[in-house]
Order: C-alpha cells, then structure tokens, then sequence
C-alpha cells in the first residue's frame, strides 16, 4: 500500500515538475516584470477628449515617464459610448487595441490594471495614495487645496475602474511637463519620497509636442486588432485604396466656426501637423483644411485616385460618407466603402494600411494614422493640402 501511494506521490511530483517547466519561463518572466520600480511610477488619466486626444497625450506622457526614469503606469483607453450599451464610459485597456510590450523597447511600462492588482496592495497602500496637481488645478476645489482627481465625469469613473480613492493632495506650481524642468522635478519629488505621481491628466501636452511624434513607433497593433483589420481590407478593398477620413460632422462644423471668426490661429488642435509646429513660421489654416466642403473632397479623391490608379476608397467618417457621390465621380468604375464600424480603432487601422490617405489636418484620429504612416513611409495628404506643408496656390 505505501509502495502504491508513493509511487502515486511521486507521479504526481513528476506531474508538477513537468507542469512547472512548462510554465517555469512565463512565471520568471512576470515575476520579473513585477518587481517595484524603485524608481517610481507616473499614472495619470487620460480624461481629455476622445481616443485622438488621448493617443497624443499618451506618447507626450511617455516622454515625461522616461525623462523622470519612472515606470509609467499605462492606462486604459476611455471609450465614450453614450449612444449605445452600456451608454456610459468603457475602459479598454491598451494591450487590447496596441502591444504593450513593443513600448518596452522605448522605455518601462506595465498597465495600470496591472499595477493595481499586482503592486499597489503591497506598495502603494490605502491610505497612502497621494495625488499630485497643479495649484491651479486645486483652486477649484472647494478646500482650495485638494487636487480634483474624481470631480465629475470621465475623472470619477476612471480611478472607480482601477479602485483608487485619493488620501492627500501634494500640489505644485511654476514647472512644466518638458524637458526644460527635468531636474526640478528630479529635486522636488525624489522616487524615495514620492514614489507614485499620480494626476488628474496627462502630464504632456496637446496637441503632441514635434520632438514626440517620432514615439508613435512603439504604438503596435495588438495582433487581434491587425488580424481583424487585415480581414476587413481584404475582403471589401482592392488595392491600391486610397482611405479618406471625414471629420464634418456638426460639433466639428462648430469647431471650424472658431477658425472663421478669427478665435483660432494657424496653431489649432491637431493642425501643427500640417502647417508646421513652429508659431512664427506656420502657414496659415485655411477653412477648407478644417471642414472640407464636398467640392474639395471630391477634387481630393479624384486627384489621389488618379494619381495612385486606385481600385477602390475607403471612407471613415464621423456623420455623412458622401460614398454615392464620390461613387458617381468615377462612373462606378471604383469601389467605394464605407461601413460603421463597432470600434473606431478599425477605421484608424484600415486607413494606416491604405495606399494613400487623406485627413483633415485639424483632427487628432487622423492625426493618429498621419503619424502611424509617417513611421512606415506611406503617403498622407491632407483636404486643402495635397503636399503637407505646402499650401495650394490658388488658396493663397
Ligand atoms: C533608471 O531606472 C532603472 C530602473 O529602476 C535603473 O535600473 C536605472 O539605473 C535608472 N537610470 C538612471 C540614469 O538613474
């Protein structure tokens, strides 16, 4: 009987040994990816604007992790679907729609799902969540000195996704998020005394900074997003396509209203992408950069159809596709697709892939693909702008 019993032990203690050999190269992975930073971390909320306006402030908060040698704390994408279930914020965390470990190749990362569950029960402890705001930031607050961290939404729902509750306000003032204040930064928060910052958003700027832009590279399609991407195109497109992003819809015929009245300059949300980052050289933004009028998509579409012997468009679009018309533009003799995609992030993929594409300067999800092409070398044009940086002539 004992024989039996051993022996039974001892195929169980094989069975172990084999299932943790199996498993040994991913447990030593992870436990390695979760030891404490003694460095520290950087988490924020992307709180402003929708997934373009996040995507900028992500590569700009890298940027900053980096330059303080914090790990940072990436965070979920906020998703706002008030028009269809569940009508209220969705958090999707980033390896959902980009890789987390191709940024590692820039600097250290781990998700912030990941640092709440695995680190913050040990390091970073109820009671001991500090939040970091300017002084400005705080004078809102009714105390006048506590960061807003939860007021209202997308800040509120955001820190109950990850389970934070703030305990102090450390407040600053007279710095910036550049590499001009690096070492003050450095001095006035130390890893040892303030080893998590975490702030009410993004410590960087919009639009995204030019010496920035370059880190788009490290911003990879998960391999669910490229696969299902990659479907898509080649069952409805044939190329050479040529994708087109309409950005016309009414809160953006609004935003453009700003450019007309003169309440806005050359330097407007996204448009330094195309006028040029530098304020005294930039060329001036035209209304139709901003909110292209039918006439100029159609010249656009024709010129860049022709010019790359297109066999099809893709057209994403925040309201109307115009796809009947710029159908009959080519007699029917191009295929024209437009369809309403679940998840943005489909469209800013099928256009990444396309053989030419069309944006609207002025908005950040196309100044999303505009980047992601710039790292592979695709061309991009822009409506009102057929060679970025150069302004047509008869607009002059
Ligand atoms: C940056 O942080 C890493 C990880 O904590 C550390 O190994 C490295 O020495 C730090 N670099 C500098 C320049 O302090």
């Amino acid at each position: 009987i004992t024989m039996a019993a051993n022996q039974e032990a001892s195929s169980a203690l094989t069975l172990t040994c084999l299932l943790t050999a199996l498993l040994l190269p991913t447990c030593r992975t992870s436990a390695e990816e979760l030891k404490w930073d003694e460095n520290g971390y950087v988490l924020y909320c992307p709180c402003m604007g929708r997934f373009g306006n996040q995507a900028d402030h992500f590569l700009g908060s890298l940027a900053f992790a980096k330059m303080l040698n914090r790990t940072l704390a990436v965070p979920p994408w906020i998703v706002y679907r008030h028009h269809t279930p569940p009508y209220t914020n969705v958090h999707v965390p980033y390896s959902e729609f980009f890789r987390l470990e191709a940024l590692s190749a820039y600097h250290r990362v781990i998700s912030l799902e990941t640092f709440m569950e695995k680190l913050a029960p040990k390091y970073w402890p109820v009671g001991q969540r500090n939040a970091y705001c300017f002084e400005t930031a705080a004078q809102r607050s009714a105390d006048k000195k506590s960061c807003p961290m939860k007021d209202g939404n997308p800040f509120g729902p955001f820190w109950d996704y990850v389970g934070v509750e703030f305990d102090k306000s450390v407040l600053f003032g007279g710095i910036s998020f550049g590499t001009y204040h690096q070492s003050h930064w450095m001095r006035k928060f130390p890893a040892s005394e303030h080893p998590v910052l975490a702030m009410p958003g993004a410590p960087a700027q919009f639009p995204v900074i030019e010496e920035h832009v370059g880190l788009q590279r490290y911003v990879v399609w998960s391999e669910n997003m490229a696969k299902e991407g990659d479907e898509h195109i080649s069952n409805l497109l044939l190329r050479p396509y040529v994708g087109i992003h309409l950005r016309i819809g009414i809160d953006w015929q609004n935003a453009c209203k700003m450019l007309k009245s003169g309440d806005a300059g050359p330097h407007f949300m996204a448009s330094p992408q195309c006028v040029g980052y530098n304020r005294q050289t930039a060329l001036p933004l035209t209304m139709t950069m901003c909110l292209p009028d039918l006439a100029e998509i159609l010249r656009a579409v024709k010129l860049w159809v022709k010019k790359t012997s297109a066999r099809s468009v893709y057209i994403a679009t925040d309201s109307e596709s115009h796809s009947r018309d710029i159908e009959n533009l080519f007699k029917g003799k191009v295929k024209v697709v437009h369809r309403k995609p679940d998840l943005a992030q489909t469209d800013l993929y099928i256009l990444g892939q396309a053989d030419h594409f069309i944006g609207n300067c002025v908005s950040s999800f196309s100044a999303f693909v505009k980047r992601e092409r710039d790292v592979h070398s695709r061309p991009s044009s822009f409506f009102g702008m057929d060679k970025p940086g150069k302004i047509r002539r008869e607009e002059l």
